[in-house]
């Protein structure tokens, strides 16, 4: 398996399994299936509401002697109600708790974006606080103390763009060694990519088949799809295998790491033997042209009902 190696030499495993959406009842059978599959990298998150049902999974895993913890690369990220100083400890307390795990392998800072303790999801203007409040420094600094207490092995963000990155990096500790932002050919973030290269920050990409099972609200019409696109499609007929098969390549061959989430059997069969696909140079350079700066996850929610965000402050794009 093909890995992404930090500075202290740790390996991340590139093909992990994203567990958002995954819903309880399904997500325990799902992550002991990817485990007896190969997966070997388990993205989590505190908003997506499984991490207990992981956590059984994890523990019956290790019990029963199938995997044991230092083979695991185990991610999961700090919730934008948890940004202040004093509050990260605890929520990362809370995410180890229901992982039933004594350390994360990596922990992330989930959007730059922050809410009110008691807020899960905004409702209103009034839920949020601004990073002028809470500016990413002061969650940062509790990002640095989880890692200097030993409960996490590396940090990092997710939906930074570069100019959030330029900005935090002269002011660490510690800088962040991890970037998770939504990636796949028609979102191929060649100058995010570039930039966190440049700062040894691995990128890891979300939605890398296009997340359709997300929740209506957040799906717009006519929304293209990556598993119809004609390039896609072509490359995919060419090695006969299928096109998720080809996005998930994609992601692994230009050095990414990639966390397609499924709770189908077949499905996470599939997806860990998208490895094997030997997509080639004229390949990649085909999906390349695929690019259109798309993103399936606009950030247009974190804007609305009178937020004080705005999409282009975000993403830091006009
Ligand atoms: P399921 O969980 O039923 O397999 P993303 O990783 O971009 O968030 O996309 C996840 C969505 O893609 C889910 O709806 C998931 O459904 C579906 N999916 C996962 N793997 C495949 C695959 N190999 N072919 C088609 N759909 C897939």
């Amino acid at each position: 398996m093909q890995t992404l190696t930090f500075s202290n030499g740790d390996k991340m495993p590139t093909l992990g399994l994203g567990t958002w959406k995954s819903k309880p009842g399904e997500v325990y059978e799902a992550v002991r299936e990817a485990v007896n599959i190969g997966y070997r990298h388990i993205d989590c998150a505190f908003i997506y509401l499984n991490e207990d049902e992981i956590g059984k999974a994890f523990s019956d895993l290790f019990a029963e002697g199938k995997v044991k913890r230092e083979d695991l690369w185990i991610t999961s990220k700090l919730w934008n109600n948890s940004h202040r100083f004093e509050q990260v400890l605890p929520a990362l307390k809370k995410t180890l708790s229901d992982l039933q795990l004594d350390y994360l392998d990596l922990y992330l800072v989930h959007w730059p974006i922050a809410f009110h303790p008691h807020v899960l999801g905004p409702k209103s203007g009034s839920d949020y606080i601004t990073l002028d409040e809470i500016p990413l420094i002061e969650t940062w600094r509790g990002m640095e103390d989880a890692l200097d207490a030993g409960l996490v092995k590396h940090i990092g963000v997710s939906n930074f763009s570069i100019k959030k990155l330029k900005e935090l990096i002269p002011q660490t500790k510690h800088k962040p060694e991890s970037n998770q932002v939504e990636s796949h050919p028609l979102l191929q973030q060649n100058t995010l990519f570039d930039f966190c290269r440049s700062e040894n920050i691995h990128l890891t990409a979300y939605s890398p088949l296009g997340s359709k099972d997300r929740h209506p609200s957040l799906i717009a019409a006519n929304e293209p799809s990556l598993f119809e696109h004609p390039v896609i499609v072509s490359v995919a007929a060419k090695h006969n295998c299928s096109t998720a098969q080809v996005l998930i390549k994609w992601a692994i061959e230009r050095g990414t790491a990639v966390i397609p989430k499924s709770t189908n059997p077949a499905r996470l069969k599939e997806n860990f033997a998208a490895q094997n696909v030997p997509l080639t140079a004229d390949d990649m350079q085909q999906i390349a042209t695929v690019d259109r700066h798309f993103r399936f996850l606009t950030g247009d929610n974190w804007a609305a009902n009178g937020s004080p965000y705005t999409v282009a402050g975000l993403w830091d794009e006009d």
